[in-house]
């Protein structure tokens, strides 16, 4: 692992924004946490007594079948254990537990299709269909502890078939839909599915896209004979094929259900999830997630860092195949009793004033968002004009967050001015898919903002940057970002793996029992605010999404007919935040001029194939070898620099063949 100062592929910001931006009063007036006091004294409140505080709220704010009478249990330490003698049901929290109050007929979820076309649902209706769906699924014999790969589009369908494996207690895993077949099979294997849930095609900016035949093709691709049942919710008029005996579609297995379906209790440590992840080797780490803690965290952080409101309308973009889409969409916003919208297309189809156009239609008040997005969004603003937010009435808006890679201050002034009119603060979230929930992040009733920091820790949250040994480092200089103290959305272990989950993310160096986050962070000196650097370790952070360098390596090594070695870097880009860039030396002579064009392309196809489009390298340069040092390792250090065009100016005195840098230097 290297250390902070190495990291930074992040851009680099050009604009120098020293302003401090204090809450706006239409934020702190009536919010949950409306002063930095308030903070504090919650801060505190956690400090001296964290299973207090911890079980103050998990008896408010979670709907117990069995209360528990343990709060958090260390004796098996990092595999720390929360809440679990309790009982519960992550989906009759989400759902039952608004049936009788105000919020049931209050409509849950907003969709708006790619083409524009919205249905509505109300809490009671969702409740019907997600128990339709639950015993659908136990009618094809699928039941507690069961896993179930979800492979859906965003769609209200995509959150009932989550909320119905929750009802019965089946451990639900999606996959994004942009994930090939191959990516798709390795879940399968590594989670031991029962079950693949699915659709015949998706719809994204106009196009059909096909979701079944990706399905058959990982089955097919071998090792998964654990999976009995193949169901397929029918999105468009498509054709797809059937294999007879094994493929239903909802419309068949919904037939006749009952709307009634008892939500089966779960220990508060049951896997409600597993959700897989790049780490920094080849094979994705499936994240598993528990039942009582994570759920208490999906709500509290609403309830914090959106301080969400009856009469609010929230609107997190995310899919359902990441975290923020599992959090954001399919269990915070139903467990907090708001009315949610969900987008099945893209920001760009048919325009670009594609999401400001629905914030004005729905009249969204709390907008989530990704960094990417916006730059995006920024870009086709400035080169026309009919797509700028300005053109849409974009007052309902309250509250603007960010999320999954940090936010450049331009990007940021922009999306404070232009979407926000300087209204609405902008939560910088920071967290990740082994979190569960916001870390670190302003609150908006209460923190003064600075451009490009995700300011302090929620309360209850311990965060801190120390040293490789885990001590402290002082505010002012770079380190890794740790967490002290356990929390109850965290991570429980990698699913098979849980030698993998010690080594991971509690290193023996510091002790064993403090959370490593991955990534290098520093603190103001004055402020102690958060400011993320970028990740330590070998992940990269493409238009917020993570990918590991070796996953992409193994990706290309697997083309054996073609590549003998190959080494993937990042640099950063102005739009995706990062980039991919591939150093490949092939099995036949270096390539140049049209011949290295045609083979890079190749090769991109080949990763979309093996992982998906979102793992293709930008760049690929051939050479004729790569730079090791004598022993033979990489120096990817080397490769970074060369891959932002900067000039060497690192010690290269162990370089085993100094010639090889100046060759890659000049290839592309
Ligand atoms: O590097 C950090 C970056 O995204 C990583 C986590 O990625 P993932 O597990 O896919 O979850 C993304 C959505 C929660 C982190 O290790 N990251 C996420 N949010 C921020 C961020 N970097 C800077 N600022 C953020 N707000």
């Amino acid at each position: 692992m290297s250390t902070a100062t190495n990291t930074a592929s992040t851009i680099e910001s050009v604009l120098v924004e020293n302003r401090v931006f204090p809450p706006d009063e239409r934020a702190s007036k009536g919010a949950r946490i409306s002063s930095m006091a308030a903070y504090e004294a919650l801060r505190k409140e956690a400090e001296t007594d964290p299973d207090g505080f911890w079980a103050k709220r998990a008896r408010e704010k979670l709907v117990w079948t069995k209360p528990f009478t343990r709060v958090l249990d260390e004796s098996n330490a990092p595999f720390y254990r929360w809440f679990d003698d309790g009982e519960l049901n992550a989906s009759a929290n989400c759902l039952d537990r608004h049936i009788g109050t105000p919020a049931e007929n209050k409509t849950a979820i907003i969709f708006e299709a790619d083409d524009g076309s919205v249905t509505q649902i109300s809490y009671k209706d969702l409740l019907t269909r997600v128990s339709q769906f639950a015993n659908a699924l136990k009618q094809e014999g699928i039941g507690k502890g069961d896993r179930v790969i979800i492979y859906m589009p965003m769609t209200i369908e995509g959150v009932i078939a989550m909320q119905a494996c929750a009802r019965i207690g089946a451990t639900h895993s999606v996959v994004f839909g942009g994930f090939s077949a191959k990516a798709l099979q390795e879940r399968i294997i590594d989670a031991g599915a029962v079950a693949v849930i699915t659709a015949n095609y998706q719809l994204r900016g106009g196009k059909e896209l096909p979701l079944k035949s990706i399905v058959d093709e990982g089955i097919a691709l071998g090792g998964c004979e654990s999976i009995k049942t193949v169901l397929v919710y029918e999105r468009t008029l498509g054709n797809w094929n059937r294999v007879e005996g094994r493929d239903k579609t909802f419309t068949e297995v919904l037939e006749g259900q009952n709307t009634h379906c008892e939500p089966t209790p779960v220990g508060a440590e049951h896997p409600l999830f597993i959700l897989y992840t790049s780490g920094s080797t080849g094979k994705p780490k499936g994240v598993q997630h528990s039942t009582g803690g994570y759920l208490l965290w999906a709500r509290m952080t609403m309830e914090w860092t959106f301080d969400i409101r009856p009469e609010d309308v929230f609107w997190c973009t995310a899919d359902i195949g990441w975290i923020t889409g599992h959090t954001y969409v399919a269990y915070g916003p139903l467990a907090a009793g708001a009315t949610q919208v969900i987008f099945e297309g893209i920001p760009t189809y048919p325009n670009a004033g594609r999401f400001w156009q629905m914030i004005e239609r729905h009249k969204v008040s709390v907008f989530y968002t990704a960094p990417t997005a916006i730059r995006s969004l920024i870009k086709a603003a400035d080169s026309d004009e009919k797509v700028h937010p300005k053109n849409w009435n974009l007052s309902s808006l309250r509250i603007l967050g960010s999320v999954g890679e940090p936010i450049n201050p331009e990007a940021w002034v922009w999306y404070h001015k232009n979407v926000g009119g300087e209204k609405c603060p902008i939560v910088d979230t920071f967290w990740q898919t082994e979190n569960g929930g916001h870390l670190i992040t302003p609150l908006p009733g209460a923190t003064p903002l600075v451009p490009g920091s995700c300011t302090l820790p929620l309360p209850g949250i311990a965060a801190a940057i120390v040293d490789e040994t885990g001590k402290d480092i002082p505010n002012g200089s770079g380190g890794m970002l740790v967490v002290k103290r356990p929390w109850p959305s965290m991570i429980r272990t990698i699913w098979n793996d849980p030698e993998r989950f010690k080594k991971a993310y509690f290193p023996a160096e510091m002790g064993g029992t403090i959370y490593l986050a991955g990534d290098g962070a520093v603190r103001d000196a004055k402020t102690g605010y958060f400011r993320i650097t970028g990740r330590i370790d070998d992940v990269l952070n493409v238009s917020g999404h993570r990918m590991g360098t070796m996953e992409i390596e193994s990706a290309l090594v697997a083309k054996t007919d073609m590549v003998a070695e190959a080494a993937v870097v990042g640099r950063p880009d102005e739009l995706t935040g990062e980039a991919i860039c591939a150093f490949v030396v092939l099995k036949r002579p270096r390539p140049t001029g049209d011949e290295a064009k045609a083979i890079a392309k190749e090769l991109r196809d080949w990763v979309a194939k093996e992982i998906g489009p979102i793992a293709k390298p930008k760049d690929i340069r051939f050479g004729d070898n790569l730079p090791k040092t004598r022993s033979g390792k990489i120096m990817r250090r080397l490769l970074r620099s060369i891959a932002k065009g900067e000039a060497i100016t690192q010690d290269t005195s162990t370089l085993e063949n100094p010639a090889i840098l100046e060759q890659l230097a000049q290839a592309n």
